[in-house]
């Protein structure tokens, strides 16, 4: 008799804790059908898988950093935040994912030989790593701003070296790289070598709302990676409703990248706050079950 043919699974082959609260996660598929190795050999820069943990979890996205078709490998980092991100940090090498959808959402515009502003903040530096990366490759002029509140958190610094033509880092407190916020090495920047062909900014809400301020008074296009609240990722469900230049957009499928010049970041920061209370305890909880477990 013959043995039953195995579904494709999707198996955690490195997870490693690159800075406080952030972690670095490799999933693998365990043959060419899986989804890894779908999006592996799909994804382009800019585009987002939606994640699930195990069968009580629910769905999230993580942008997709990197990918290696001949591995059917997909690399993803994500900041610890609440309990689904708390619950992926848990996983450890040859742990199952229950489910990983993508590529989804559309690629980065990549332009050619323009002169290019690439900034990344927290753990949107992540995000911003494969864009940089193909705006370089398509022979662009790319300046890299990365910024963090402190040292430990100015992730994957040495990454953007070989696709950066001028790298500069930034920290709140001073502790690497010059002190201040990306906002203020991007004025001073823009003040030296004039304004950019074309830019993007990702990072926490607040940081690409003053970027996209910065771009608008220069007049040029700054993409930002828009991240409301998405819940199947796939246009069906309205959850992750943007306003942009006063039209109504899903960023899951219409982005989640938006010229952040037209985008009203007042109605995203009040749309992402609609669950706190909930989130709180169900983090709260999620601890208490976990709390021998965490590493
Ligand atoms: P919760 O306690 O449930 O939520 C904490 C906060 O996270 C919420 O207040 C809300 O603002 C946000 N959030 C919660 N649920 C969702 C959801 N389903 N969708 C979007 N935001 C949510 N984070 C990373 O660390 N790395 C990434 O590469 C990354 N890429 C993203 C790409 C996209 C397109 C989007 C929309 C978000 C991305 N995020 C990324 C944010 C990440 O999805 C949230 O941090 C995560 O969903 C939080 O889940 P939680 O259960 O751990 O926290
Ligand atoms: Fe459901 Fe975008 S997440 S429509
Ligand atoms: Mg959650």
């Amino acid at each position: 008799m013959t043995s039953p043919i195995k579904p494709p699974q999707e198996i955690v082959s490195t997870i490693t804790k690159i800075a406080p609260k952030i972690y670095d996660m490799t999933v693998v598929s365990t043959s060419e059908e899986g989804s890894a190795a779908l999006i592996s050999r799909n994804a382009k820069a800019g585009q987002f898988v939606m994640i699930r943990a195990d069968e009580e979890g629910e769905r999230i996205p993580l942008t997709i950093a990197q990918t290696e078709a001949k591995k059917r490998a997909v690399r993803l980092i994500f900041q610890v935040v609440g309990t689904s991100t708390h619950k992926l940090s848990l996983l450890k090498p040859g742990d199952q994912v229950l489910n990983l959808a993508g590529p989804l959402g559309k690629p980065s515009e990549v332009v050619e030989g323009k002169k290019v502003l690439v900034i990344g903040g927290g753990v949107g530096i992540a995000a911003i790593l494969p864009i940089a990366g193909s705006l370089y490759h398509a022979g662009n002029d790319v300046t890299v701003v990365l910024g963090a509140r402190t040292r430990d958190l100015l992730i994957l610094k040495d990454e953007f070296k070989p696709i950066a033509h001028r790298l500069v880092l930034c920290t709140d407190d001073g502790s690497e790289g010059r002190k201040g916020f990306v906002t203020d090495a991007m004025n001073d920047l823009v003040a030296n070598t004039g304004a950019y062909d074309v830019g993007w900014a990702v990072g926490p809400t607040i940081m690409m709302k003053m970027c996209s301020e910065i771009a608008k008074r220069l007049d040029f296009p700054l993409w930002t990676s828009l991240n409301p609240i998405m819940v199947d990722g796939t246009g069906m469900c309205g959850g992750c409703r943007v306003l942009v230049g006063n039209e109504m957009f899903f960023a899951c499928v219409d982005g989640p990248e938006f010229d952040g010049r037209l985008v009203d970041w007042d109605n995203l920061l009040l749309r992402q706050k609609q669950f706190k209370t909930e989130e709180a305890d169900s983090f709260h909880h999620c601890r208490l079950e976990n709390q021998l477990h965490s590493r």
